[in-house]
């Protein structure tokens, strides 16, 4: 049987750097907090048990987020924030006597994949490690923690940029921060970290020492793609994280099949699903979790906001803004809409600036609108949610539609026309 794994995740930092009133770690791309990549990232192993969270700046903010996102995810309070052992160590108590691994990793490092830990985890238990530290090769590894190696190559420890001497800072071989720990092995090592270095601070990267100065093995695996131990530190930072995460997914979609008109203007949320001979045009943007059928056009200029289902052959054009919303085969809603809170039949169609008025700005409400198959709006017409209309109904141009149209019918509202005949003459004297 495969052994338990339980993580800790490092985010009590503050991030003076990001000039925010926002924690760190709460900071978004698509839509969805830098922690949650990690901890979704650790969840998508299907190995981990439980994830401890270690918070300190913004605790509350940060703990709330985490408690009401995850099921397997609790926080511990480091107050105050003596060094990432020291943070470690938040977590130590509800470890104790845990007979399994221990992944450590930080919160603010969106791009690491579950497929990279999958084969990190491999790599510890193939050569049978007491710790492997995860570890990436950079031309400038200024800042980082270096990877020190003996004679023979092997790991001996990880010495800070700060306290390294000048040979020691030509390694090009860096600490990225992830960590896998054979907790009942290397637990002690937390009891005997102190804080006699520049920094004066308790190291997380003493445990491979310690590890080492025990006779148990202790190893690096080098990581493939370096973009994984990308951490954000400012809003460049994060700038340039979305877009290698843009790029990662687009490249995902085309090797998948998807028609990319214009990868550069495209934006897809890593969590879109989306089918082979869909053809997304340029300024597209989509986030949030959804899924797109086959043969659709999406765009150009459209926008889906999560919780978007489409089926096969849906047409969503240009300004047109859908958010939970569920469409079946063969709708188009082609242009200048907004479709928010509702569900659409198939082959209906959505006529140029519809609009489902679903939100009650007084009460803060959503209401529903369904349209069930074969159904037609007019242009400009309006849907005052809670709507239903029904199949084969059709709806006139420019109406406020606050009733439900039933089967067959024709939903209209409209002032009569009038026509003034002469107007031209009569205005002109
Ligand atoms: C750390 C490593 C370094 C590695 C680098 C990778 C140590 C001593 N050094 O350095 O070898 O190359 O990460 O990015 O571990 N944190 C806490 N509480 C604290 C201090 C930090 O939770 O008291 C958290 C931070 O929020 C952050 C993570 O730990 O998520 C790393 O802290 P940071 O200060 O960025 O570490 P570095 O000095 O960069
Ligand atoms: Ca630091």
């Amino acid at each position: 049987m495969e052994r338990p794994i339980k993580s800790i995740i490092l985010a009590a930092g503050k991030g003076t750097r990001m000039k925010s009133e926002t924690p760190k770690v709460l900071h978004k791309i698509f839509n969805k907090e830098l922690l949650g990549y990690v901890i979704d990232a650790v969840n998508g192993t299907n190995l981990a048990q439980e994830n401890y969270v270690i918070v300190g700046h913004c605790a509350e903010q940060v703990e709330k987020y985490v408690t009401d996102t995850y099921k397997n995810a609790k926080c511990r309070l480091q107050s105050p924030q003596l060094g990432t052992g020291h943070a470690a160590f938040q977590a130590y108590e509800d470890l104790k006597g845990f007979d399994g691994e221990v992944l450590i990793l930080c919160g603010d490092t969106p791009l690491i994949t579950s497929e990279t830990l999958t084969k990190f985890i491999d790599a510890h238990r193939k050569n049978n490690a007491a710790l492997t530290v995860m570890s990436a090769v950079f031309n400038d590894p200024t800042n980082y923690g270096r990877i020190v190696r003996d004679e023979k190559g092997d790991l001996k420890a990880i010495v800070e940029e700060k306290d390294a001497s000048d040979a020691q800072k030509k390694i090009k071989e860096i600490n990225t921060g992830v960590y896998l720990l054979d907790w009942a092995k290397v637990h002690e090592a937390f009891l005997n970290l102190d804080s006699n270095n520049a920094q004066n601070e308790y190291y997380l990267t003493d445990i491979v020492k310690w590890t080492i100065s025990q006779g148990l093995k202790a190893q690096s695996y080098i990581l493939e793609n370096n973009e994984e131990s990308y951490g954000i530190n400012s809003k460049k930072h994060l700038a340039q994280a979305f877009k290698i995460l843009k790029e990662r997914v687009i490249d995902k979609f085309l090797d998948d099949g998807v028609t990319i008109v214009d990868p550069d203007t495209t934006y897809i949320s890593p969590e879109t699903e989306i089918e082979a001979d869909t053809i997304i045009y340029p300024c597209t943007y989509i986030e949030g979790k959804n899924k797109i059928g086959k043969d659709c056009k999406i765009g150009p200029f459209a926008r889906l906001r999560g919780d978007v289902e489409l089926g096969n052959g849906v047409k969503i054009g240009n300004f047109v803004e859908i958010k939970k919303t569920k469409i079946k085969d063969h709708t188009n809603v082609c242009h200048l809409s907004y479709v928010g809170d509702s569900t659409l039949g198939s082959n209906v169609n959505i006529g140029a600036g519809t609009i489902t008025a679903n939100y009650n700005h007084i009460t803060k409400e959503k209401f529903k609108t369904v349209i069930d198959d074969n159904a037609s709006t007019g242009s400009n017409s309006v849907l005052v949610a809670p709507v239903h209309v029904g199949e084969n109904a059709s709806i006139g141009a420019g109406s406020v539609i606050s009733k439900d149209v039933e089967a067959n019918a024709l939903g209209l509202t409209r002032a009569p026309l009038k026509i003034l005949k002469g107007w031209f003459d009569r205005v002109k004297k």
